[in-house]
């Protein structure tokens, strides 16, 4: 049972909590962005300095934020507010979440409405090739077509609104818990059946040999971008659940054990991707495009392959609408809680936001193609703005929040639930990093990869 005390909704059990916030974590980051970013970075280099990056500054900001949310029990705007000293600005690192998040959800629903439909293509049997040619038309159909792309898009945002509605705990926890172990088996299969393929081996070489020579400042910054992203951190999204976590949940192991699964999750999918790309003769560097062309062509070379291609975009399709319900509560929850919104209008409000705001991302593989800002056409510049600059300045002010303004005492009171766990030497190492390692470190990867100095 929920065991809050402020009346707010919660999760119910220890377990919830933990798929949930996995529920957050994974999703078309895992799935799309980490192979996509990954293949256009140079494999196996953007792959070390991504995991540099999740433990040295993803951990840590998560567990900040898991903890700053729980004390707060309150969106992620009162949450800073209420927390910080009075007068300050704080507030700022809830706003600045809300923004990213609407403009994440911009481009992120685009996408998930392409794996909806992929499902459909699936059932049509018209994507079962191994063809680069054929798949890449299959896919140029779909998102090169406004009325199509547009209509999936609407679709996702109505059926997200709709769990929303239902409430935090019956929809979030009910989705996430029975969706991750069975999407996991899944890409076990597709494992497999990639590492058996004849030429796998140069896919591993790809995705596990580095090569320094790659390492650019921009190619760290999106590196750490991913981490942000990949974690939902930087934005409140996990202040937001930090305020629905139960009282004796162990934080700092809850986020180690989220951290672990989801970057698991990444590596998998990088392992069911690159050995069919170099088996099959894709471009490693194809971008958005990667995973609905390889995933249906390792399909197709396996018995019982079109079926496994309608699971496998099925539950893709899950994951993505975890991650999206827990992008959606951060101006929901915000709206509800600041402005005394029922959380109905507030979830229709929102959702007519992100029709408007989503469809120049969408477009821009159409129609608005040749529309760019900062040489950016509108579903980059969203992910670029959100996931390079907002995510990481929000991390580094959180991080300076929780270490400095929070502070070591009650900190270590917040992590050792009042002194109930002994984790004394584990929140000794977390303030160590926060205070001095992290915020330091995204700073100057921001300014670095900005070109700033
Ligand atoms: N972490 C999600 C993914 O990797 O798909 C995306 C995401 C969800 C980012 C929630 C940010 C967020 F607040």
């Amino acid at each position: 049972m929920a065991q809050q005390t402020s009346g707010r909704d919660g999760f119910a059990t220890r377990l919830g909590v933990l798929a949930a916030t996995l529920g957050s974590a994974v999703g078309l980051g895992n799935i799309w962005k980490f192979p996509a970013l990954t293949g256009q970075n140079g494999g196996a280099t953007f792959l070390l300095v991504y995991i540099i990056a999740t433990l040295l500054v993803g951990l840590p900001v998560m567990i900040s934020e898991i903890m700053l949310g729980r004390k707060a029990k309150a969106n992620a705007v009162r949450t800073y507010r209420e927390l910080g000293p009075k007068g300050q600005p704080w507030s700022l690192i809830g706003i600045s979440g809300v923004i990213a998040a609407v403009l994440i959800m911009g481009f992120y629903t685009d996408v998930a409405g392409w794996v909806f439909a992929y499902i459909f293509k699936a059932m049509s049997g018209s994507i079962a090739t191994t063809d680069p040619a054929v798949a890449k038309e299959a896919f140029v159909a779909l998102v090169g077509s406004p009325t199509q792309s547009l209509m999936w898009q609407w679709i996702v945002l109505a059926l997200v609104s709709a769990i929303i509605l239902g409430g935090v705990s019956s929809g979030i926890e009910r989705t996430t818990k029975i969706l991750m172990p069975v999407l996991l088996l899944l890409l076990c299969v597709v494992c497999a059946r990639s590492l058996t393929l004849p030429k796998a081996a140069e896919g591993l070489a790809f995705l596990f040999t580095p090569d320094f020579s790659k390492i650019t400042g921009g190619v760290i910054l999106m590196a750490l971008g991913l981490a942000f992203f990949k974690l939902s951190i930087g934005m409140g999204t996990m202040t937001t659940y930090g305020s629905y976590f139960r009282d004796d949940q162990n934080i700092p192991v809850t986020a180690a054990r989220v951290m672990l699964c989801d970057l698991s999750i990444s590596i998998l999918a990088g392992v069911a991707i690159f050995p069919a790309v170099f088996n099959f003769g894709f471009e490693p560097s194809a971008g958005p495009s990667l995973l609905f062309m390889t995933i249906p062509a390792v399909f197709a070379s396996m018995p019982g392959g079109q079926l496994f291609t309608v699971i496998f975009f099925c539950l893709t399709a899950i994951a993505a609408t975890g991650a999206m319900l827990s992008l959606f509560e951060v101006p929901v929850a915000w709206l509800v809680e600041e402005f005394k919104m029922s959380r109905a209008k507030a979830t229709i409000g929102t959702a007519l936001v992100l029709g408007v705001m989503g469809a120049p991302a969408t477009l821009s593989m159409s129609v608005l193609g040749d529309f760019k800002m900062f040489g950016l056409n509108m579903f980059d510049l969203y992910d670029f703005v959100s996931s390079n600059i907002l995510l990481p300045v929000g991390g580094i002010f959180i991080c300076i929040f929780a270490g400095w303004v929070w502070g070591s005492k009650r900190t270590r009171e917040l992590l050792s639930n009042g002194g109930h766990l002994d984790n004394a030497a584990v929140v000794s190492g977390f303030l160590f990093v926060v205070k001095w390692v992290s915020p330091v470190l995204v700073t100057i990867v921001l300014l670095n990869g900005l070109k700033l100095f």
